[in-house]
């Protein structure tokens, strides 16, 4: 059967798409230009989200379905990217967005209410795919909470609550997935299970704090070397203690109120990062590395995009309120500030050293390079 000639008006939906920029209109005929702007460039975003949910999905199964082939975080690494560049680029559309002015905005704003991204179904759906946890949520500002703000008026869920609805019951988040991957790297050669792996864990933490302490160390001195005064001299030895007394505690997970049990794995976690970071030049763990990268390169452009929506919000509308209700900007500001779901990726940055100071390796023929003769 020969299939009909395919014209593009048909595949691309071309017709459709132009006719829904019409707002709470029949047709858009009679809007400004600044309404249709504001509603194309939220139409875009939502599709760039709908793109960014769709690789985050495949992401997250391949991480969730271990053993992880090494292969397949190739493929991993290219999707994170993917969702790096779209989330940068709406972080760009707000420069469009500000082509309009704050009166320009004003002509149209009070026909939203209480409409707004708050609503966003896709963008909750995101970071409850991640591992946003509730706990860790800012409040509105008012009573209600994310999920109450996806009802409907008159009380019933909505599509958009629906939608976040499931995902909260679709597991495990992203970053559920990578910490147990995490937990099963070999450090020092040894995995979880192996004779003597807690050991061999601890053995490498102690000598990976050590080399930290001593470089702390060696730039505490150097800071002292410079004049100063004697008060100048007590802040900086107090603050680098701290950060050698902080990095031991944080690889032994001795911040976090937990269980033994829990605190073991996250120590384990934690201590497979330094590790990966730290031998990257080993074969098998030359991806992990990347893979760990891209993360760390996504959720900063997420951060990005929360830090330049704030920017943006400031300058159409100051700091007056939402029309979520919320405190507007602050809430915005809030969000940037301490929504982050890879917090070990980042923690670890503070603790890395010089190559040249890192503890000696174990059992190098387990990541791929052949034993020495
Ligand atoms: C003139 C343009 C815009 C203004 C004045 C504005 C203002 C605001 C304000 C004040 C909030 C806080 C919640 C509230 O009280 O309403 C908010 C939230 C939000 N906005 Fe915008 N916005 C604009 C454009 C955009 C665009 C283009 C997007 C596209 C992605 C967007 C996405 C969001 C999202 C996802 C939230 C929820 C953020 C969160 O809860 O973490 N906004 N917006």
């Amino acid at each position: 059967m020969t299939r009909k000639p395919t014209a593009y008006w048909d595949y691309i939906k071309v017709e459709e798409l132009l006719a829904l920029q019409r707002g709470l209109e029949s047709s858009d005929a009679g809007l400004s230009n600044d309404e249709v702007l504001f509603i194309t460039v939220h139409q875009i975003d939502e599709l760039w989200f709908k793109l960014v949910l769709r690789e985050l999905v495949t992401v997250r199964n391949l991480f969730a379905t271990p053993p992880v082939p090494e292969q397949a975080l190739a493929s991993a690494a290219r999707g994170i990217r993917r969702m790096t560049q779209l989330i940068s680029h709406v972080a760009g559309h707000f420069e469009i967005m500000e082509t309009m002015t704050t009166r320009d905005y004003l002509a149209f704003r009070d026909k939203l209410n209480p409409a707004s991204g708050f609503q966003s179904g896709q963008l909750r759906e995101i970071e409850v795919l991640l591992g946003l946890s509730d706990v860790d949520r800012i409040p509105l500002g008012h009573e209600h909470s994310y999920m109450s703000a996806l009802k409907n008026q008159d009380g019933t869920p909505s599509s958009a609550y629906q939608r976040v609805a499931a995902r909260l019951e679709d597991k495990p988040t992203l970053l559920e997935a990578v910490s147990d991957w995490l937990y099963r790297t070999p450090i020092n050669g040894s995995t979880p299970g192996d004779a003597g792996d807690d050991a061999k864990v601890a053995a490498f933490i102690e000598a990976y704090a050590a080399a930290h302490a001593k470089c702390a160390n060696e730039a505490l001195a150097i800071a002292k070397s410079s004049t100063l005064t004697p008060s100048d001299v007590e802040r900086l030895e107090k603050r680098y203690a701290g950060e050698i007394a902080g990095a031991r505690a944080f690889l032994l997970a001795e911040d976090l109120d937990v269980d033994a049990a829990t605190r073991a794995r996250v120590s384990r976690q934690r201590a497979a990062l330094v590790f990966i970071e730290s031998y990257r030049e080993l074969p098998l763990l030359a991806w992990p590395r990347v893979i760990i990268d891209e993360l760390l390169a996504f959720e900063q452009a997420f951060v990005i995009f929360r830090q330049r929506h704030a920017r943006m919000v400031e300058r159409v509308i100051g700091r007056r309120t939402g029309t979520g209700g919320s405190s507007g900007v602050d809430y915005l500001d809030q969000t940037a500030l301490r929504y982050r779901i890879f917090r070990d990726v980042w923690a670890v940055r503070t603790l890395l050293v010089r190559q040249t100071e890192l503890p000696s390796l174990a059992n190098i023929e387990a990541y791929g390079f052949a034993t020495a003769t």
